[in-house]
C-alpha cells in the first residue's frame, strides 16, 4: 500500500497527458513579405514547417525539385537548416531572372503552399531631363527609353496635357518604342514635354522630362492685346498721337533666335534711312521688343513707318500708320468710395468722356473723339509741410470695362497711409492732363476699424437720444 500512492499519481499524471499525446496540426507556410522582385537582386525565400514528418520541398515552376547548393548548382538552390520545434528551409536565388517568375511551390508529405514570383525589370530612364532644340518646319524625334519588363504603360504630356496622337495624326506620331515625333515644327510647339512610365505589376512610376525649343523666324504681335498679326503680306496697325506729346510705338515678336529690329520713316511708300538714334529706338536686351519713342514736334512726324525683326530664320515687317489723335479730357470728379488696409477703392466720372458701347466696335475711330480706354491713377503718401512730391510714385493703370462701371480698385497700399492721388484719362493717342483729387487713406487694422464703427455708433445714439 505504500507504493499505492505513487502509483495513483503516476497513473493519473499519465491520464492528464494523455489528450496530448495526439499529435498537434502539422502547418507549412512560405514566408514572404513580398513576391514581386527585380531582376539582378538576390534573394532568400523562406518556407516554415511545424510537426513535420516529411523533409520541406522546394518544386521550381516546371515541378523540379531544388537541390542543395553545389558547384554544379549554384545559383538556384536549397539550404537546411533546423530550428528548436519547426524548420525553416530557404530557397535561395541569385541573380533573379525574369524566367524564374512563376509558381513556386515548397512541400512536405501532403501539405504545400503555392506562391507566384514576379519578377520585373524596373525602368531605368538615365537622363530624366534633357533640352531639344528643333528647326522650323521640320519634325524632332523624343525618345523615351522606357524598357523594363512587365512592358510599361507610357503615356506623352505637353505642359501638362496629354498628348493623343491619333487625335492629331498630323502633328503627332507615337511610335512602337514610345518614341514621339513631332512634324511641321512652329513657334507653338516648343514647351515642356513629359513620358510618364509606369510598370502597375512592379509599382514603379518614373518620367523623363525634355525641354523643346524651336527655331523660328520672327512673328509680330500687338503687346497690348497680345493678339499675332495674321499673317497677310502687309501687317498694318493704326496708331494715334496727339501733337506735343511724346508717343511709344512697340514692336513686339517672337523669336529664336532673338531677332535684330530696324525702324524706317517711310516717304511715299519708300523706306528712307533707318532711325539708329539710341534716344528713339530702344530694344529689350532679351530681343523681345523694340521701342519707337516718337516725339511729336510738328505734323511732319505723322506718317508711316515700318518695323522689321529679323533672324537667321527669316524677317517680317510692320507697318505702323501714326495719326494725329486728340486728347481725351481729365474726368469731372473723383471720390473715395472705400478703403480698407491694403485697398483704395474711387468714384470717377467722366461726363464728356467718348465712352466705347459695348456692343458695337467702332469701325472707323474718330481720331478727334477717341473712346476712353481707362484711368491712370497716381498715389504719393502725404509728408506734412511739403507739396506732393509725384517723382517716380507709383502709376495704376485701370481698364473701363463699361461704362456704367465707375468704381477702381487700387492696390496692394501700404496701411495706415494718407495719400495724395490725381487721375487722368487716356485714349489710344495718349493721356489727359491730371485732375487733382485731394487725399485719401488706408485704414490701420481690423480692430481700429471696428473701434471707430464703435465711436460712430456711440455718437449717432447721443445725436439720437441727445445728452441727459
Ligand atoms: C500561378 O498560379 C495561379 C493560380 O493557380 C495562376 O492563376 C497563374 O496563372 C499561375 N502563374 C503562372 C506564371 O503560371
Ligand atoms: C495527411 O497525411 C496524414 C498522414 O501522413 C494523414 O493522417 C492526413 O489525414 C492527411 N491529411 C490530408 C488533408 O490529406
Ligand atoms: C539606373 O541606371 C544607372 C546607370 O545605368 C545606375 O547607376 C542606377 O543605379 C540605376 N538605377 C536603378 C534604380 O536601377
Ligand atoms: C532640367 O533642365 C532645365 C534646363 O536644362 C533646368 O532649368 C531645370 O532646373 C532642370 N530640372 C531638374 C529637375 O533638374
Ligand atoms: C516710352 O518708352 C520709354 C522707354 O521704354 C520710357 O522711358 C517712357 O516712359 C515711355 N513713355 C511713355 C509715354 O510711355
Ligand atoms: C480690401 O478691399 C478690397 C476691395 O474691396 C478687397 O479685395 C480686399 O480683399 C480687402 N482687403 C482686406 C485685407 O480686407
Ligand atoms: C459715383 O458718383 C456719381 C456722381 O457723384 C454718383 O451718381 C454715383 O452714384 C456714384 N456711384 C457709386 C457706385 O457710388
Ligand atoms: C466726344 O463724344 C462724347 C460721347 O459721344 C460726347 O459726349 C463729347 O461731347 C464728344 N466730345 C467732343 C470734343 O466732340
Ligand atoms: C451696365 O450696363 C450694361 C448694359 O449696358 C448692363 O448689362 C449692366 O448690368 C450694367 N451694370 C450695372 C452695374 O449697372
Ligand atoms: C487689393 O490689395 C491686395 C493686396 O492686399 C491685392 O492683391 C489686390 O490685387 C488689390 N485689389 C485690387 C482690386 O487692386
Ligand atoms: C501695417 O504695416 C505695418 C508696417 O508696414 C505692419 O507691421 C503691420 O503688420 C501692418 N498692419 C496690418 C493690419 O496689415
Amino acid at each position: 500500500m505504500r507504493w499505492c500512492i505513487p502509483a495513483v499519481l503516476f497513473f493519473a499524471l499519465v491520464c492528464s497527458v494523455r489528450p496530448d499525446e495526439v499529435l498537434p496540426e502539422p502547418t507549412l507556410r512560405i514566408m514572404a513579405r513580398s513576391t514581386v522582385y527585380n531582376v539582378g537582386e538576390t534573394k532568400a525565400i523562406f518556407c516554415k514547417g511545424e510537426n513535420l514528418v516529411e523533409p520541406i520541398q522546394w518544386y521550381s515552376p516546371s515541378g523540379k525539385l531544388v537541390e542543395e547548393r553545389s558547384t554544379k548548382n549554384s545559383r538556384v538552390f536549397v539550404e537546411r537548416k533546423t530550428e528548436d520545434n519547426g524548420v525553416l528551409v530557404p530557397l535561395i536565388i541569385h541573380r533573379i531572372k525574369i524566367s524564374d517568375g512563376g509558381n513556386w511551390t515548397c512541400k512536405a508529405g501532403n501539405q504545400s503552399e503555392t506562391k507566384e514570383f514576379i519578377v520585373g525589370e524596373k525602368v531605368n530612364i538615365t537622363d530624366r531631363n534633357v533640352t531639344l532644340e528643333g528647326e522650323e518646319g521640320k519634325s524632332v524625334k523624343l525618345t523615351c527609353e522606357a524598357n523594363g519588363y512587365p512592358l510599361p504603360v507610357v503615356v506623352w504630356y505637353k505642359d501638362k496635357h496629354q498628348i493623343r496622337d491619333k487625335e492629331d495624326p498630323k502633328k503627332y506620331t507615337i511610335k512602337p518604342d514610345n518614341t514621339l515625333e513631332i512634324k511641321k515644327l512652329n513657334h507653338a510647339d516648343v514647351g515642356l514635354y513629359v513620358c510618364k512610365v509606369r510598370q502597375k505589376a512592379l509599382s514603379h512610376y518614373t518620367e523623363k522630362t525634355v525641354h523643346l525649343s524651336v527655331q523660328h523666324k520672327p512673328i509680330l504681335y500687338n503687346s497690348d492685346t497680345q493678339m499675332i498679326y495674321t499673317n497677310t503680306k502687309y501687317k498694318t496697325e493704326e496708331v494715334y498721337a496727339i501733337l506735343g506729346d511724346t508717343k511709344n510705338v512697340t514692336c513686339s515678336a517672337i523669336a529664336n533666335p532673338p531677332p535684330t529690329y530696324k525702324w524706317f520713316k517711310r516717304n511715299n511708300g519708300y523706306d528712307d534711312d533707318a532711325i539708329t538714334d539710341s534716344d528713339t529706338v530702344i530694344t529689350s536686351e532679351d530681343g523681345t521688343n523694340s521701342v519707337l519713342v516718337l516725339r511729336i514736334r510738328d505734323e511732319s512726324y505723322y506718317g508711316e513707318y515700318r518695323c522689321s525683326a529679323t533672324n537667321d530664320k527669316g524677317s517680317e515687317s510692320i507697318i505702323f500708320h501714326v495719326n494725329p489723335g486728340s486728347k481725351p479730357l481729365p474726368p469731372d470728379t473723383v471720390q473715395l468710395a472705400g478703403a480698407n488696409t491694403t485697398n483704395l477703392t474711387f468714384n470717377v466720372t467722366c461726363s464728356s468722356c467718348n465712352f466705347a458701347t459695348p456692343d458695337e466696335v467702332p469701325e472707323s475711330p474718330d481720331p478727334k473723339n477717341l473712346t476712353v480706354i481707362g484711368y491712370i491713377f497716381q498715389l504719393t503718401p502725404l509728408k506734412l509741410g511739403y507739396p506732393a512730391d509725384w517723382d517716380g510714385a507709383p502709376e495704376f493703370r485701370v481698364d473701363i470695362e463699361s461704362a456704367n462701371n465707375t468704381l477702381f480698385t487700387l492696390g496692394p497700399l501700404s496701411n495706415s497711409t494718407v495719400f495724395h492721388v490725381r487721375v487722368r484719362t487716356r485714349n489710344a493717342a495718349g493721356n489727359s492732363e491730371w485732375l487733382e483729387a485731394g487725399n485719401a487713406a488706408t485704414t490701420d487694422d481690423a480692430i481700429r476699424l471696428s473701434a471707430s464703427l464703435l465711436l460712430i455708433t456711440v455718437t449717432m445714439c447721443m445725436r439720437m437720444f441727445g445728452p441727459f
